[in-house]
């Protein structure tokens, strides 16, 4: 089939690069156009394991091509997928102006009516307005792919929920994803968009749950890894986003838990659940700084290692990071900041103050300080001789797991004062 893909970033071009790899003829557009250089080149401009060798090979096979929106006369396709970020706008809910500008665009220059794929996340409601205002042939077609892990979650998804008003466009969206084995789920637009938004909801309940039970543990001297592991045995409840830490972050939990939230308030509902779940995220994030307090009272003039800016593994993704406003509440507190990420570091650099040093070596970033804050379970951390770091920081030799990733027993005996989060009572100040 031809597709055209509009928007390439984290979602749009792992679903162009897939889409062509599974054999169709794709053009993608984005209004970036140092983007499309260098994808021209085969070049990704952000990290996402696997996916600048799969830009190449559609290119080179000629079943990926990318284009600017004003290069195209006139549109021939058998399904436009609509991939463009909808930000949330504080107490307004999602910008939608990209998904209009790129209907409209669609609509300008197509000679019959081309199906919309809709893979941006649309508060629920959405897909219908947009079926009324413009008259589309519509699909909601939300994605559920993890950054770190997209093509696979592409490739072999955990479902494929399809949204429809006209049954009629069941058969091309079944075509689109010719190769792919899932399990589908057919449902009505708005349901569909429902869909997404409670999941991503519902998995981040998850994790501010976990958190307070982590909180909790710290309190009773019980271990949270003990904990989410006896609990996930329990099919009902499951094994995944059980890791505490020091909370979710990314472009989409964050974003989806607040329109989701806002929808509600302006539907008369208060959903209470959900201000809880950003309230405990939030709370989570900045215990990181209570927790060194315990240990370093004054941390103005302490030299303190950030290791992990990313808001996850496998990305170099940091929006809404808890690394960055980690290092950026430790640097206004007056500590001296010293900041590492495996893939993160250049693009840190603009959302941190200028005092915060960025180092090109976790080694590096931890020499001569006091303490080490973990704020992304990298393997390259876990994998690290952590003998070497203790050799190279400063007494007290801190350690605050964020993640719960590093051995916390091999951590001590070396003679760290490790912390993880849930993992121990917190020593009061007066222990
Ligand atoms: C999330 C969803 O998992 C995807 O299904 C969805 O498609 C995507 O949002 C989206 O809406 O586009 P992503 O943001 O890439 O994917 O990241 P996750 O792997 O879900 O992690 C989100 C955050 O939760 C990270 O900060 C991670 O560190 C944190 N997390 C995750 C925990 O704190 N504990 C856990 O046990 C799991």
């Amino acid at each position: 089939m031809k597709i055209a893909v509009v928007g390439l970033g984290r979602v749009g071009l792992v679903a162009a690069a897939c889409l062509a790899e599974n054999g169709h003829e794709v053009e993608g557009f984005d209004l970036n156009s140092i983007r499309l250089e260098n994808l021209r080149a085969g070049l990704v401009d952000f990290y996402e394991p696997g996916l600048d060798l799969l830009v190449r090979k559609g290119a080179a096979g000629g079943g990926f091509t990318v284009s600017h929106p004003s290069q195209v006369d006139h549109l021939d396709a058998d399904a436009v997928f609509i991939a463009v970020g909808t930000p949330t706008v504080p107490n307004e809910g999602a910008d939608l102006s990209s998904v209009y500008a790129s209907i409209e665009w669609v609509q300008a220059h197509q000679n019959r009516d081309i199906p919309v794929v809709m893979k941006s996340t649309l508060p629920p409601g959405t897909g219908r307005d947009l079926i009324v205002r413009y008259g589309l042939n519509y699909v909601s077609n939300p994605e559920f792919q993890q950054e770190g892990r997209a093509i696979e979650d592409w490739l072999r998804p955990s479902r494929i929920v399809v949204g429809l008003e006209d049954p009629s466009l069941e058969g091309l969206v079944r075509d689109l994803y010719t190769g792919i084995s899932s399990i589908w789920s057919i449902t009505d637009v708005t349901t569909a968009e429902m869909i997404k938004y409670a999941s991503n909801a519902f998995l981040a309940t998850k994790i501010s749950f976990i958190n307070e039970i982590a909180n909790l543990c710290d309190l009773v001297s019980a271990d949270i890894d003990g904990v989410s592991q006896g609990m996930g045995l329990d099919h009902r409840i499951g094994s995944a986003f059980l890791g505490a830490g020091i909370g979710f972050g990314g472009s989409c939990f964050p974003k989806d838990v607040e329109a989701l939230e806002l929808l509600a308030r302006d539907n008369g509902h208060k959903f209470e659940l959900l201000r809880s779940v950003v309230s405990v995220n939030d709370r989570q994030r900045r215990s990181v700084l209570t927790r060194l307090r315990q240990l370093i009272p004054d941390l103005s003039g302490a030299s303190v290692a950030v290791l992990g800016l990313s808001f996850k593994p496998e990305t170099d993704d940091i929006r809404e990071s808890p690394g960055v406003d980690i290092a950026r509440w430790l640097s206004e507190d007056g500590a001296a900041v010293r900041a590492y990420d495996p893939m993160a570091g250049n693009v840190a650099r603009g959302s941190l103050p200028p005092e915060v040093e960025i180092f090109d070596g976790a080694l590096d970033a931890v020499a001569g300080a006091e303490a080490v804050v973990l704020c992304t379970e990298w393997n390259e951390f876990r994998e690290m001789d952590w003998r070497d770091v203790y050799g190279a920081m400063n007494a007290p030799k801190v350690i605050i797991d964020g993640r719960n990733t590093l051995s916390a027993n091999e951590l001590k005996e070396i003679g760290f004062e490790y912390r993880g989060i849930g993992r121990g009572r917190i020593p009061s100040s007066d222990d």
